[in-house]
């Protein structure tokens, strides 16, 4: 049976008049007793779009764009889109960067229940962060997938990963190496390990994966990357699941005197605007970042219309050649 608001109060412990005025953000309510009713609406999977929040439910032309870091070109050109587009669309944004912090991203949520934000597009890489489990929430995901009930946008990843490879291999690579990660996360970004590992199967080649935390430090990571050319020095190509790694690696490769690309050839992925200016000569797989963004905000706005939506969104990427490969 499906939950009623008499029910979260109870094992909240608070009257309905406390759990009505904590989803529609009306008068003062102490965080622990907001916690409480979040934790029993999570527990109960209660629907906040029920008719009880709906009775006060006022638009506040506010939306949520959190992912792990803007400092990230790719995340960075993606929150410029999204923000172009929903502003165009008679929003106003607040940004969350959520690199390793469950915290802040249980807090955003929070901040939708109580119908202080009338939706959100996230793209956090961090896991366990229960209150998704609120069915309904105008929530859209890009490049993660959070449940069943979350629409996500993505570019074809697996694709992405075969093209890739393929691109090595026709440039005459045998000894390739991955880098991708984070593992543990369900980031569709893990789709381009399948397709490199099923290129490199289908060319009777060995695919080595090396799991490179995106939430690493620059020094931690180059720790790793130097690993790459300790342990298998005998590398020939390889293909990073980003661009900043790719040049990271690159600029390590060097300083073990491989020739780019007469040694070692590289390709990286994402494409942006800025990497493509500023270093062309990377050979890359383009994102689509306008497409991603022009699907996530349609996405949501039929979340917050209370229209179907499309469980996952496909969309195709490119290659961009470049002088390291
Ligand atoms: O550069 C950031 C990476 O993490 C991108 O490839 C994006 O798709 C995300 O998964």
């Amino acid at each position: 049976m499906k939950p009623k608001l008499e029910d979260v109060a109870k094992l909240a412990q608070v009257s309905k008049t406390t759990v009505s005025r904590v989803l529609n953000n009306r008068g003062y309510i102490s965080d622990e007793t907001k916690d409480k009713v979040y934790q029993a609406m999570t527990t109960l999977n209660y629907q906040p779009n029920s008719a009880a929040r709906q009775l006060y439910n006022q638009k506040t032309n506010i939306v949520g764009l959190l992912f792990p870091t803007v400092s990230n070109p790719f995340f960075g050109e993606l929150v410029l889109e999204l923000e172009r587009k929903l502003y165009d669309m008679g929003y106003i944004v607040i940004i969350g960067n959520s690199m390793n912090d469950c915290e802040k991203e249980t807090h955003y949520i929070n901040q939708l229940l109580s119908n202080q934000l009338d939706g959100l597009i996230v793209g956090t890489h961090n896991i366990g962060v229960e209150q998704y489990n609120n069915r309904n929430l105008p929530i859209v995901a890009i490049d993660r997938v959070v449940n069943e009930d979350i629409p996500d946008i993505r570019s074809d990843n697996f694709e992405g990963g075969v093209l890739a490879t393929q691109h090595l291999i026709e440039k005459g690579a045998k000894y390739i190496i991955h880098t991708n990660g984070p593992i543990d996360v369900n980031t569709t970004a893990n789709l381009r390990q399948s397709g490199y590992e099923h290129t490199m199967s289908q060319h009777g080649f060995k695919p080595i994966t090396y799991t490179i935390d995106f939430e690493l430090s620059f020094e931690e990571k180059a720790k790793k990357f130097k690993q790459i050319f300790e342990e298998h020095p005998e590398v020939d190509g390889i293909f990073a699941s980003n661009d900043t790694d790719a040049i990271q690696i690159y600029n390590i490769a060097l300083s073990y005197d491989k020739r780019v690309p007469e040694d070692l050839k590289i390709i990286g992925y994402d494409g942006t605007d800025l990497m493509r200016h500023m270093h062309p000569d990377l050979t890359t797989i383009i994102q689509p970042i306008d497409s991603i963004a022009q699907q996530a905000v349609n996405a949501l706005e039929q979340r917050i219309n209370n229209e179907e939506t499309e469980q996952h969104t496909i969309l195709p990427v490119e290659l961009w050649q470049g002088t390291t490969s």
